[in-house]
């Protein structure tokens, strides 16, 4: 979700303002992906690295989320929606911890789309940390090096629990991933486009998923392989 300090700034007003107009485009982007049967859908919202920003922007940023989860709980509700988080959650803030678990608690039953927050989330610490507790096992005797293969590799990431994504959609025209998922997204489809996130909404998500059903998945395979399948 790119490009909220730069829309503020176009609007002659600061960073923060472009967050609070970032929650119209995840509210619109939830329910539109929910109303077309998307099965999950992961919101890069905080990274590792945020927490390098200005102390002021960090916490409005915090606050933000705190606000949006709890008003934002009847939107997942009535969308049958149920929400997730992956990250080093033990690193955010008290309140925000808390209203994240009363939110995956109080949706956990609900049975359409996963909604997964990605939050103090960077695919190299989840590597690190997966790799940490591997070595543990190893040491410990409960698998040898030879055992250790993708799957165990994936079931030690915080996304164990969820496929790897099919479509990403990285807004503002940044032709980066910004350590978003690395291993997940070895074969998924990159769509990246010039609209700031602010500025996102149903009809961008209509525009990227037309442009994901002309791609041709290979993963490898030749084109006669994968059509013959
Ligand atoms: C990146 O834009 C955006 C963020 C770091 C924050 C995204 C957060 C929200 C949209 C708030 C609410 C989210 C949820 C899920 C409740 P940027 O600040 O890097 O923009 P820039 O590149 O133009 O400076």
């Amino acid at each position: 979700m790119d490009g909220n300090g730069r829309w503020a700034r176009q609007q002659g007003e600061q960073r923060v303002f472009g967050h609070h107009h970032g929650v119209r485009a995840v509210r619109e982007t939830t329910e539109g992906c929910a109303e077309l049967g998307v099965g999950y859908l992961t919101l890069y919202a905080f990274s590792t690295e945020n927490w390098n920003r200005p102390k002021e922007e960090v916490d409005a940023l915090m606050e933000l989320l705190v606000q949006t989860i709890s008003k934002e709980i009847k939107t997942l509700m009535d969308n049958n929606i149920s929400l997730k988080a992956i990250g080093d959650l033990e690193s955010l803030p008290r309140k925000c911890h808390d209203e994240l678990n009363q939110a995956i608690t109080t949706t956990s039953s609900n049975t359409g789309m996963e909604l997964i927050l990605a939050l103090s989330y960077s695919s190299r610490w989840e590597i690190t940390k997966a790799v940490k507790e591997i070595a543990q096992s190893v040491k410990e005797g409960k698998i040898s090096p030879d055992e250790i293969n993708e799957q165990v590799i994936s079931n030690h990431l915080c996304t164990k629990d969820f496929p790897d994504p099919e479509l990403m959609i990285r807004t503002s025209g940044e032709m980066r991933i910004s350590n978003f998922l690395l291993w997940q997204l070895a074969y998924t489809e990159l769509y990246i486009t010039p609209v700031l996130w602010p500025d996102f909404g149903r009809e961008e998500l209509y525009k990227a998923i037309l442009d994901f059903q002309k791609r041709e998945r290979r993963f490898g395979m030749t084109s006669e392989q994968v059509t013959l399948k």
